[in-house]
């Protein structure tokens, strides 16, 4: 090599190259070969192209995207402050005036109300009453009946478990007075809430394409409009929680439990700018997340269920064998505690939570500093996706990767393999991973285990189910909708046929 080459080598490797990626077109990038439901789809492809760590541009942003648990772990865990910010996109904003837990950028209030949310959920997972479990298993308990007294077998279950997830994340934000249906002041909330989920799908590409908004007046006008209307109520219901609880409650709820660590921490919220009323306004983030999520595992988990009848017929046992009851479909509600004695039925909800890829993509995040990662630049304020998908479906992580089977969760005695459940960020990495984890996995172990220990859920023949891991996409993932038959384990005949 001569002298030149050779400098020209030693230089190459010190400075930072930039990004690989396909270019796009001018204004709308790569926008018109991205998947508009599927786009972690559009990612992967372009994942064997150019690698774990590439750069698109979509609308007016360069994004960069990380893909494998490897790569996903390098950026996210080890940069983790470098990648922890969240854009100023329109659809952010307005939740809270910007200042909401899920969407506000990285910086000393977001990291505060952070460690004191997450401070209050734990002090309400560690509190010995569980009365919140309590509430959850009511309302499982209540959508069930109701159920089983439909007239048609014929069950589309995406309105009672969205329902049930909105009144489970209810319970949590506001414990006994939470009872959503019975409640004005709930239903309204969950109302509001849903038009807010509805109306911001449309408005997505003003986030992303900025000078769309010359045509979408209208539209950000109301979606402004709702989301104050949402604040209002939160407000109105938070006063009511506090002023109508007891110092015995002060765990209870997320209200409760957020208004007594707020106290504590008056001096610290008060050097950072962050009020009481921003910090007890972290229940929309609470209620928002958690009842996305929530409302979708488990109808994942029932379709999963139709197509692997054995694998059902075996988590049943389990249940029967644990939850007890005479009759086989009878028994108890499992609790907490209950988690460690089903490992298969954990088990099968953690493989369809990885084979769907429940949250196949991170929120949005940005960058906060340049960072260098395998020597290539990434720009501060670089928008970022995390495709968690590709994780989820990593063939240098998994063995057959594509095949649905629970057991590559369990050790060779039958308990669920730790290592193995971390192979899989179903909770995302780094510092915007969810801060909701525990809960999560509660409440979808208490449906599932309620909802399969009572029906034996079978297809209605001739009538088409979507494909197994094929959804569509917000933050989490859907199934398309279907119908199936739920049958009573309990009361047979009046179900049957
Ligand atoms: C099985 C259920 C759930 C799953 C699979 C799940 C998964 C996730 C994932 C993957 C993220 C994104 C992390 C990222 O940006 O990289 C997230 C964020 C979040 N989740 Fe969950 N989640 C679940 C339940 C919940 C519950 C019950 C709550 C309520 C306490 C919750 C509250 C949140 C919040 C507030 C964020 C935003 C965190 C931040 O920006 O720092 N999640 N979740």
């Amino acid at each position: 090599m001569n002298i030149i080459n050779y400098l020209k080598s030693e230089t190459d490797a010190q400075v930072p190259h930039a990004l690989p990626g396909p270019w796009g077109l001018p204004v709308l990038g790569y926008l018109p070969w991205l998947s508009q439901d599927r786009v972690f789809e559009s990612f992967n492809d372009l994942r064997s192209q150019y690698g774990d760590l590439f750069q698109i541009k979509m609308g007016s942003w360069p994004v960069v995207v990380i893909n494998g648990k490897k790569m996903l772990k390098e950026c996210l865990e080890v940069h983790s402050a470098a990648f922890a910010g969240r854009p100023e996109f329109f659809t952010f904003q307005g939740y809270c005036e910007g200042s909401s837990l899920a969407f506000r950028d990285y910086d000393p209030c977001w990291r505060m109300q952070h460690k004191l949310v997450g401070q209050a959920l734990g002090e309400m997972m560690r509190s010995t009453d569980n009365k919140i479990e309590g509430l959850m298993n009511h309302a499982i308990s209540k959508t069930m009946h109701g159920i089983t007294q439909r007239p048609s077998k014929a069950i589309d279950p995406q309105e009672p478990l969205r329902a049930l997830a909105f009144e489970m994340a209810c319970a949590m934000c506001f414990g006994k007075q939470s009872t959503t249906y019975e409640d004005s002041l709930s239903k309204q909330i969950i109302d509001t809430l849903v038009d807010i989920f509805n109306m911001r799908k449309p408005l997505q590409g003003v986030d992303i394409m900025p000078w769309t908004k010359v045509f979408m007046g209208k539209k950000m006008a109301a979606f402004r409009g709702k989301q104050n209307d949402f604040e209002q109520l939160m407000a109105k219901k938070i006063h009511k929680v506090i002023t109508e609880s007891t110092s015995e409650d002060r765990w209870e709820c997320a209200v409760n439990a957020l208004k007594v660590v707020g106290e504590e921490n008056a001096e610290a919220m008060d050097d950072v700018g962050l009020s009481m009323y921003r910090l007890l306004q972290s229940v929309q983030d609470i209620i928002g997340a958690g009842a996305d999520t929530v409302g979708n595992l488990p109808r994942w988990v029932l379709l999963y269920m139709v197509h692997f009848p054995a694998i059902q017929r075996k988590v049943q046992e389990e249940l029967d064998g644990i939850l007890g009851g005479e009759k086989r479909g009878q028994g108890r509600m499992a609790t907490a505690e209950d988690m460690q004695k089903l490992p298969f039925t954990q088990s099968v909800i953690l493989e369809v939570a990885r084979h769907a890829a429940v949250v196949p993509m991170s929120i949005p995040r940005k960058t906060t500093e340049d960072v260098v990662i395998n020597n290539c630049l990434i720009k501060k304020d670089s928008l970022v996706f995390a495709n968690y998908h590709s994780a989820a479906h990593d063939a240098n992580v998994w063995v057959d990767p594509e095949t649905f089977r629970p057991e590559r969760f369990l050790t060779e005695s039958g308990e669920i393999d730790t290592a193995v459940v971390q192979q899989w960020p179903m909770f995302g990495y780094g510092k915007r991973r969810c801060i909701g984890e525990k809960f999560g996995r509660l409440e979808t172990f208490l449906i599932v285990t309620a909802f399969l220990r009572r029906f034996q859920v079978r297809q209605i023949p001739g009538e088409e189910l979507p494909v197994l891991g094929e959804g569509f996409c917000d933050i989490s993932m859907e199934p398309g909708s279907f119908k199936i038959i739920l049958d009573d384990r309990i009361n047979r005949s009046s179900r049957a046929g």
